[in-house]
């Protein structure tokens, strides 16, 4: 990985305000100096990667909230991506990934979730929903990412829990959750919180190549993970 160039305050002053303060990817309001693990924290972002060959220079810098790094960093831009997201409830993930992918297939078990999803993304023309249990999905197309929030620890029958992970790993060469742990309070009798490491363990032969265990979404703290074939 290419070391990082450190940039001055008055470089980052002039970066936030390109944006007023907004995460250039998915507009989450900022603060200039956020704490370390706060969720208003930020970083300059190069708007053409380094790798491809971007450069240090101010306009090729833009803010991006701690989350968004995380996928760009970690796995690139969604941009022109097919994902399969599994537990989409009202959708609040489905819209944003559907913006910046190619496509996404939207699957829950739940009726009026995918009720709700729909409205919530009426105008959206590149999702498809399915209604299903992950572990009744039939034959699927080939996906690049299989996305998750929240469903895993949902999914109590460890047969069931094995079965739809199985699926998660056939399905696309990258897998991210972004699931409760163990070490957190128990959220309700109809969850199974698994540890960090199980996770790990269980995903295999997938390798965990990126991880953050402080990660801020929907008013709590969750770890998220992502897994390559
Ligand atoms: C806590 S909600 C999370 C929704 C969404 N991912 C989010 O973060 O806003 C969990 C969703 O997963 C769905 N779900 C749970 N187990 C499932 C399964 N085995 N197959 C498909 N959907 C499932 C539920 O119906 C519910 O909509
Ligand atoms: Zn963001």
């Amino acid at each position: 990985m290419q070391k990082r160039k450190s940039i001055n305050k008055k470089t980052k002053e002039i970066v936030f305000d390109k944006t007023d303060g907004r995460c250039h990817v998915c507009g989450k309001t900022l603060f200039f100096n956020a704490k370390a693990g706060s969720r208003e924290r930020w970083r300059v972002d190069h708007i053409l990667q380094k790798s491809r060959g971007g450069e240090d220079l101010i306009n090729n810098y833009l803010p991006i909230c701690r989350d968004c790094n995380f996928l760009r960093r970690n796995y690139g831009s969604l941009e022109g991506k097919r994902i399969l997201e599994l537990g989409c409830g009202i959708g609040r993930f489905t819209r944003e990934l559907a913006l910046r992918a190619s496509n996404v297939t939207a699957v829950d078990m739940t009726l009026g979730m995918l009720e709700r999803a729909k409205d919530y993304t009426a105008d959206i023309t590149n999702i498809t929903y399915i209604n299903s249990r992950i572990t009744d999905l039939d034959a699927l197309p080939e996906f690049d990412i299989v996305f998750e929030t929240i469903t895993l620890l949902h999914i109590l029958d460890e047969k069931e829990y094995r079965k739809s992970l199985e699926i998660m790993k056939s399905a696309a060469p990258y897998i991210f959750i972004c699931e409760h742990m163990a070490d957190s309070a128990p959220v309700s009798p109809y969850s199974k919180l698994r540890t960090f490491e199980q996770y790990e363990q269980d995903f295999k032969p997938f390798k965990l190549i990126a991880y953050d265990k402080n990660h801020y979404c929907a008013g709590d703290w969750f770890p998220m993970m992502l897994f390559k074939k």
